[in-house]
C-alpha cells in the first residue's frame, strides 16, 4: 500500500492514493473524490492541477530542467536536429539511421499541399494575421483528408497524418507569410533539409535564386527544437482536450495553434518585440517601463518575463541568449532593440518585485531578436513558435489516445442567479 492523503470533511476522514512519477513527483489522485465526498476542487487556471499522467516531457521549474523523454534541452540543441527531435518526441526514442531516414523521406514527400488551399488562402485580406489563417488552413485539412476524421483509424493511417502535418506546416505558415505581404507563394523545394526548404518558401521571390544561408538555417533548427515541447500548458492542453473528443490530429493542432496566439502565451515573442521598440521608441527609459511594470494600476506587464513553473530560470532563455550572441555576431547584425533587452533584463533582475517574485527572462525574451536577425517579420514570430511547438502536440495527442483517456470535461463552482420565473419584455 502506498502513501495516502486525507481530506476530512463533516466529520468524516477520507483516504486519497498519492502517485509518484518516474522522478518523484508526487499528487494526489482524486478521481473518486465527487464519488466519495461530493465535493469538487476548484484551481483556477489549473496552478495545483495534474490533468494527465505523461512520458514526454520532465520539467523541473525551481531548478530550471528540461528534457524531451529523459534527454537535456542542452544535450539536444546542441547535437539533433529539429526532425530528429521531432521523432524522439513523437515516437519515444531517438531514431535508427534507417528509421530517420523513412521519416524524413515521407515528411519530403508530402511538403506540397493541395492547390485548393491557396483558393482558400486568397479568400482572406492581405493584413490577416499569419496565426489566424494557419490555424485556419490547418483545420482545413479535413476536408483535403477526410478519412483523418475517422476516430478509429488504424496506426498506419494516423502516422500517415502525422507525416502530412509535419511536411505541411512550413508549407502554410510560409505561404501565410507570401499572404500577408501579397507575394505569390513558393512551392517547397524537396532538395533541402526542412529548415532551409522554409526558408527558401519565405523568402526566395521569382527572379532571384536564393541559396539558404546555414548560419540561418542552423539557428532556426536550433530555435524549433527548444519550442518542441513543455508539458502541460495552454495550448498543449487544449490539443489534448480537443482530441479528447476524439476530433481528428487537425482540427486539435488548429485549436492548438488558436490558443498559443494569445500575448500570455506563444504571442509573447511577438509582443516582446514590440514592446522593446516602444521603448526605443519612447527614448529608450527602461527605468520608466519597469515603474509601469510595477504598477498595479497599470495593465503593462513587461513581455518576456515571468513563467507559470520556471521559478529560477528558464533554460531555454539560457541557450537562446548564447545563441542570440552567436548569430548576431555571425550574421554581423547590428540590432539597437538587442541593448534595451540587455539593459531591462539588467535592472529587472536586481529589482525587488522581480526578484519577490521569481520574475526571470523566459523563451520569449530573445527568440524575436534572433528571429528579426534571420529576417523573420515580427508578424511571423508566433508562427515559428508553432512550427517548433508541433511535434509536442503531436505527441501529446497521440499518447492521450493510445491511453485512451476519457475527454475532458471540468467541474465548476455555480456562482449565478438561483431559479427565478421569465418575464416578459414589455415587465422588464
Ligand atoms: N510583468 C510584471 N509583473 C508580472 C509579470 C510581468 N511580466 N509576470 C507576473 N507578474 C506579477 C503578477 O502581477 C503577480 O503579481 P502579484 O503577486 O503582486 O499579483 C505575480 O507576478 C505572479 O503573476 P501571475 O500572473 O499570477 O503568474 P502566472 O503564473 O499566472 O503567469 C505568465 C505567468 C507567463 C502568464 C506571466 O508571468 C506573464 O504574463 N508574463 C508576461 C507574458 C509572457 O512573457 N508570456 C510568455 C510565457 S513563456 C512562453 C510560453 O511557454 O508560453
Amino acid at each position: 500500500m502506498g502513501d495516502t492523503a486525507s481530506i476530512s470533511y463533516n466529520g468524516e476522514t477520507y483516504e486519497f492514493p498519492v502517485i509518484e512519477g518516474t522522478e518523484n513527483e508526487k499528487g494526489i489522485d482524486i478521481s473518486k473524490l465527487r464519488a466519495s465526498t461530493g465535493l469538487v476542487t476548484l484551481d483556477l487556471g489549473f496552478k495545483n492541477t495534474g490533468s494527465t499522467k505523461s512520458a514526454i516531457t520532465y520539467l523541473d521549474g525551481e531548478n530550471g530542467i528540461l528534457r524531451y523523454r529523459g534527454y537535456s534541452i542542452e544535450d539536444l540543441a546542441e547535437n539533433s536536429s529539429f526532425l530528429e527531435v521531432s521523432y524522439l518526441v513523437i515516437f519515444g526514442e531517438l531514431p535508427t539511421k534507417e528509421q530517420f531516414e523513412k521519416f524524413n523521406r515521407d515528411i519530403t514527400q508530402h511538403t506540397l499541399v493541395h492547390e485548393e488551399i491557396k483558393n482558400i488562402l486568397d479568400g482572406f485580406p492581405s493584413n490577416a494575421h499569419p496565426m489566424g489563417v494557419l490555424s485556419a488552413l490547418i483545420s482545413s485539412l479535413t476536408a483535403f483528408y477526410p478519412s483523418s476524421l475517422d476516430p478509429n483509424r488504424s496506426a498506419d493511417e494516423v502516422y500517415m497524418s502525422i507525416i502530412r502535418i509535419v511536411a505541411k506546416l512550413p508549407t502554410i505558415a510560409a505561404w501565410a507569410f507570401k499572404n500577408e505581404l501579397g507575394h505569390p507563394v513558393n512551392y517547397p523545394d524537396n532538395s533541402l533539409e526542412y529548415c532551409s526548404n522554409f526558408l527558401k518558401m519565405m523568402f526566395a521571390i521569382p527572379s532571384e535564386e536564393y541559396k539558404p544561408d546555414p548560419v540561418v538555417a542552423d539557428a532556426l533548427n536550433k530555435l524549433l527544437i527548444l519550442h518542441v515541447d513543455h508539458e502541460q500548458n495552454c495550448s498543449t492542453s487544449t490539443v489534448r482536450i480537443v482530441g479528447s473528443s476524439h476530433a481528428s490530429l487537425y482540427s486539435s493542432i488548429s485549436a492548438g495553434i488558436s490558443a498559443l496566439w494569445g500575448p500570455l502565451h506563444g504571442g509573447a515573442n511577438q509582443a516582446v518585440i514590440e514592446m522593446l521598440e516602444a521603448i526605443r521608441a519612447d527614448g529608450g527609459d527602461v527605468e520608466k517601463y519597469m515603474a509601469k511594470a510595477k504598477d498595479k494600476d497599470d495593465p503593462f506587464r513587461l513581455m518576456g518575463f515571468g513563467h507559470r513553473v520556471y521559478k529560477n530560470f528558464d533554460p531555454r532563455a539560457r541557450i537562446i541568449k548564447k545563441a542570440a550572441d552567436t548569430v548576431l555576431a555571425k550574421l554581423g547584425v547590428n540590432d539597437p532593440v538587442l541593448e534595451i533587452a540587455k539593459g531591462l533584463e539588467e535592472v529587472a533582475l536586481k529589482d525587488p518585485y522581480f526578484v519577490e517574485r521569481k520574475l526571470y527572462p523566459n523563451v520569449d525574451f530573445y527568440s524575436g531578436i534572433i528571429y528579426r536577425a534571420l529576417g523573420i517579420p515580427t508578424q511571423m514570430f508566433t508562427v515559428m513558435f508553432a512550427l517548433g511547438r508541433l511535434p509536442g502536440w503531436i505527441a501529446q495527442w497521440k499518447e492521450m489516445r493510445e491511453n485512451n483517456e476519457p475527454i475532458g470535461r471540468p467541474r465548476q463552482i455555480y456562482t449565478g442567479a438561483t431559479e427565478r420565473p421569465f418575464v416578459n419584455m414589455g415587465d422588464r
